[in-house]
């Protein structure tokens, strides 16, 4: 138990390491926003000052459909990124994720680089744990205890096949994963988010999230921060998976081409995370019914490199991207956005996808 302590916490510690220092993306990945073109209104027929970004989401109102989506926990450092990152997202009312909580679990004096809401009271915070543990040793226990533990308002279960098949000490037992997760949807308390983290993921599989008792889908797609290579990067001189220049790591499923599959298919809302670097690929999701989009490796960044302030301008900013978008198209409200999806064109690799998926 020891060792499985030190390597927990030296592994989210790594993470974020390499994230600041490191491209962590996959060149010739992109998250497929440009496959997608906007067809403005020239009489927008609103008046720029009146257009609303708020949006609700799991019972409550946020002022942006932005999720800080989950990161880091676990090690002394983390504290501090992730009071800050709250603090931030609690004045700008945005709801936020904290990394795996797994740490917590196993180490329980790490709680406290997880439990912001102890200094941040209105923080909307969705807890995180990964689907692969109820596979092998975690049951209700574990997760009642990771959502009281920081008082979450929500859980996001993370799935991540791929990013486990090239971590050197992934858990690769996956055997029974849609029964557990259908158990944690029948006792958890609070909204269960199951989350992909940078692979994607088809209809066929959001649409069954939904069918037993998911609240909400992060499709999680490919083109942002890939944690394949991120994992691939922590190899330490053994034979690795894959090689780091590998095409294999393009693998997954594109933000925009998930999103758009989920939303045309599902109901329940959907949270598009991967590469969301700016406010012009979020407007586009929102077009195609996302009701979040999700952004990580930026926000981190910022806070490494300026601190709450920081990240505070990186998300006003993104949240203003939105607002221009808006106005562009004539649309003052987020539920309004969410029916523009026929006024984006998917053209090129975007339409063979749709069209092969017989979603368009
Ligand atoms: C430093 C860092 C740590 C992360 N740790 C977790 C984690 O513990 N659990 C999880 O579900 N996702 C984790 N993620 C994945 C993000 O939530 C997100 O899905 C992914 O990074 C893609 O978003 P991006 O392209 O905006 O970075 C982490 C991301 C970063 C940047």
């Amino acid at each position: 138990m020891k060792d499985e302590k030190l390597v927990l916490k030296s592994r989210k510690a790594q993470h974020v390491k390499l994230v600041i220092d490191e491209n962590v993306g996959v060149e010739n990945a992109s998250n497929g926003f440009e496959y997608f073109e906007v067809v403005p209104r020239s009489i927008p027929n609103i008046d720029f000052d009146e257009i609303s970004t708020e949006v609700e989401f799991l019972g409550r109102k946020f002022s942006a459909p932005i999720l800080v989506a989950g990161m880091t926990g676990g090690y002394p450092e983390a504290e501090k990124i992730n009071i800050g990152i709250a603090r931030v997202c609690a004045k700008l009312n945005i709801p936020m994720g904290i990394g795996s909580q797994r740490a917590m679990i196993i180490n329980s004096d790490t709680t406290r680089t997880f439990n912001v809401k102890n200094e941040v009271k209105d923080l909307f915070l969705i807890g995180n744990l990964g689907l692969v543990q109820f596979c092998m040793d975690f049951d209700r226990k574990e997760y009642e205890m990771a959502v009281d533990s920081v008082q979450a308002d929500a859980m996001a279960i993370h799935v991540n096949a791929f990013q486990e098949l090239c971590q050197p000490e992934g858990d690769l037992n996956f055997k029974n994963a849609w029964e557990e997760l259908e158990k944690i949807c029948k006792y958890s308390k609070v909204p269960v988010i199951v989350k992909e983290v940078g692979s994607g993921m088809g209809f066929e599989e959001v649409v069954k999230m939904e069918k037993i008792g998911c609240a909400a889908v992060d499709i999680g797609g490919s083109g942002g921060t890939s944690w394949a290579k991120l994992e691939l990067m922590r190899h330490d001189g053994e034979d690795p998976p894959f090689a780091l220049d590998d095409p294999v790591l393009t693998w997954g499923v594109p933000t925009a081409f998930a999103s758009y599959e989920a939303n045309v298919k599902a109901t329940l809302p959907i949270i598009s995370t991967g590469g969301m670097y700016n406010g012009v690929m979020a407007a586009k999701a929102l077009m195609m019914g996302s009701t979040l989009v999700g952004v990580a490796r930026p926000v981190i960044q910022a806070f490494m490199k300026d601190g709450e302030d920081g990240v505070e301008k990186y998300l006003r900013h993104y949240t203003e991207t939105i607002k221009r978008v808006m106005f562009l198209i004539g649309v003052g409200s987020i539920d309004k956005m969410r029916t523009q999806r026929s006024r984006l064109i998917p053209r090129l690799r975007a339409r063979e996808w749709l069209l092969h998926r017989k979603i368009i």
